[in-house]
């Protein structure tokens, strides 16, 4: 075995979105409390670790990715003897926690930026991005990853500050060491109070270009500032720096939100000396619904098509082998639902697809994150109104493309959402049949997925031929099979447009995989002759020389 082991890489990872989790106190909302009652059913499914998005005090214009006061709970969540008693229940049950850290940006509301926009000389003045206009405009064209400017005015000083999301989240300047410092401080004081890793939100964005150059404008509106926000010249020299005083002294899981992210880059942030990080996300896989968009940018409705996919997870898997460590994810709860986007959430295929997906990802080499609710094969909503979006993301879009300059309609907007906003995976968690599927005995801050009727927890468990099911029986697989975490990956059935197919090896045995990823009955011949145990499957019964629509099948030998 070339690789060195870690509880990290053998673990499966579990995200919750506490906003949508479970509202223990009936004000619609998701909370801490609601997450302690639910630890039971993850510890049933079978997780190692649960990754919590942000808890932390926030006014709430992104969810908690607004931050007001790192050391602090948002009111709406609870208490920190509320997290403590979580964080004690979770470790007595075995389950490891992973924070957000949300480090690239604050809430305009946290102290350092209201201190910071006070004066030009204020002590603080240099903890974000200040700078002077162009004459009446902006420093530059960029435009933020949420719409609108990247850059707002501020009368008391006359200077513009930056923030690549929205106004409300005003960029930090990794550059001045005190912010580092302060940083560093607050992530040793949550790991001393026993959590068991970060979840860094967009960490490649912490170093931009000092030139601060116009974007490359794709919308006719405003510059694309990617190329000048992530992997900037110092983001490797930042994370190696809090690697050395705060990650290296600590037995934790750390992944990184890797935005922009290319292979070359994720091996530096993600190395296997451990220098920076355990592991990144990258977003190639995600992004291939988004070009064929009647807007720009992410808000493209295709089917994912398998040999479009097919060159970007098998390029992942080859490239990291034995350099770095890789992450394993469908969806999450910036990504519509895995099912409804890369599966079939139709009444006939959605739980065979969604045992589909989650062999295919499961199987691979990597760490595997299952967004809450995916191991119920919960589905996309329909958007039939502006006002069903809660998300500032979408309600900005909405409103700069649809509103103001009229590029595209309502319509088209709204099918957008419906196969691809956020929104889609932060409906409230579907628990039971009972009233808002058992999320809230209050009216949930965002709507409920009507489907809850039949998608539900307590129906799955029910169901011994559930996702949840299934999804328990791949999760034990992996921690039963040193092959599914450390085998080596090779692609196969390479020109197959139906069929994504690899086979794992390690000490001379040998898992093969295949997905049909369509709903028809395709030949494949991968399986017979082939001896061996068969480890898992979708289908009690297969079909000589084929796969069933959307089986998989996974084969030791
Ligand atoms: C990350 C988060 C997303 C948030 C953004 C700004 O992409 O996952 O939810 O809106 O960063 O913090
Ligand atoms: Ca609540």
């Amino acid at each position: 075995m070339n690789e060195k082991r870690a509880w990290w890489k053998e673990s499966v990872v579990y995200q919750i979105y506490p906003r949508s989790f479970s509202d223990s106190n009936g004000d619609g909302i998701g909370d801490l409390n609601g997450i302690t009652e639910h630890l039971p059913y993850l510890k049933e499914l079978g997780i190692d670790v649960i990754w919590l998005s942000p808890i932390y005090k926030s006014p709430n214009d992104d969810n908690g990715y607004d931050i007001s006061d790192y050391r602090e709970i948002m009111d709406e969540f609870g208490t920190m003897d509320d997290f403590d008693r979580m964080l004690a229940r979770s470790h007595e049950l075995g389950l490891k926690i992973v924070m957000d850290l949300v480090v690239n940006h604050t809430s305009d509301e946290h102290p350092w930026f209201i201190e910071s926009r006070k004066s030009k000389d204020n002590k603080y003045r240099d903890y974000y991005i200040w700078k002077d206009g162009k004459g009446d405009n902006p420093p530059n064209n960029w435009q933020s990853l949420f719409s609108g400017p990247a850059w707002e005015y501020d009368e008391t000083t006359g200077q513009y500050y930056l923030h690549c999301f929205t106004k409300k989240q005003a960029d930090l300047n990794w550059e001045n060491e005190k912010v580092r410092n302060a940083v560093y401080d607050m992530m040793t004081w949550w790991c001393d109070k026993g959590i068991d890793g970060f979840r860094m939100d967009v960490i490649s964005m912490l170093s931009k270009d000092p030139d601060y150059p116009d974007g490359e404008v794709t919308d006719g509106i405003y510059g694309d500032l990617m190329p000048y926000v992530c992997n900037g010249p110092h983001v490797h020299e930042y994370i190696q720096e809090m690697n050395r005083r705060v990650l290296s002294k600590y037995d934790i899981m750390t992944v990184g939100e890797a935005a922009g992210v290319t292979i070359d880059e994720a091996k530096k942030y993600a190395n296997s000396e451990g220098s920076e990080l355990g592991m990144v996300f990258h977003f190639e896989h995600v992004n291939t619904d988004a070009t064929t968009t009647p807007i720009l940018g992410k808000w493209g409705y295709d089917h994912p098509d398998l040999k479009k996919l097919r060159p970007i997870l098998n390029k992942w898997q080859l490239e990291l082998e034995g350099k770095a460590w890789g992450s394993l994810y469908w969806d999450n709860h910036d990504q519509p639902r895995a099912v409804s986007r890369f599966g079939n959430d139709s009444e006939k295929y959605r739980v065979v697809s969604a045992k589909m997906l989650g062999t295919l990802l499961h199987m691979m080499k990597g760490t595997p994150y299952v967004y809450q609710g995916e191991e119920l094969g919960m589905t996309n909503m329909v958007f039939t109104s502006p006002d069903d979006c809660k998300d500032v993301e979408e309600i900005n879009a909405y409103r700069q493309y649809v509103t103001e300059h009229k590029m595209i309609s309502s319509e088209v907007m709204l099918k957008c959402f419906s196969a691809v906003a956020r929104d889609n995976a932060r409906t409230p968690m579907q628990w039971n049949a009972d009233k808002n599927a058992g999320f809230s005995t209050g009216t949930p801050w965002i709507a409920v997925n009507p489907n809850y009727v039949t998608i539900n927890a307590e129906a799955a468990m029910a169901d011994k031929d559930s996702v949840f099911y299934y999804y328990q029986k791949l999760i034990r697989l992996r921690h039963e099979n040193d092959i599914i975490v450390y085998g080596q990956f090779r692609p196969l059935l390479e020109d197959s447009g139906e069929i994504y197919a690899y086979e794992r090896t390690l000490d001379g045995k040998v898992l093969t995989v295949a997905c049909n990823w369509t709903e028809n009955t395709v030949s494949c011949d991968l399986f017979d002759p082939l001896a061996g145990e068969e480890l898992i499957s979708n289908y009690s019964e297969h079909i000589k020389g084929m796969l069933q629509p959307y089986e998989a099948r996974v084969v030791l030998s």
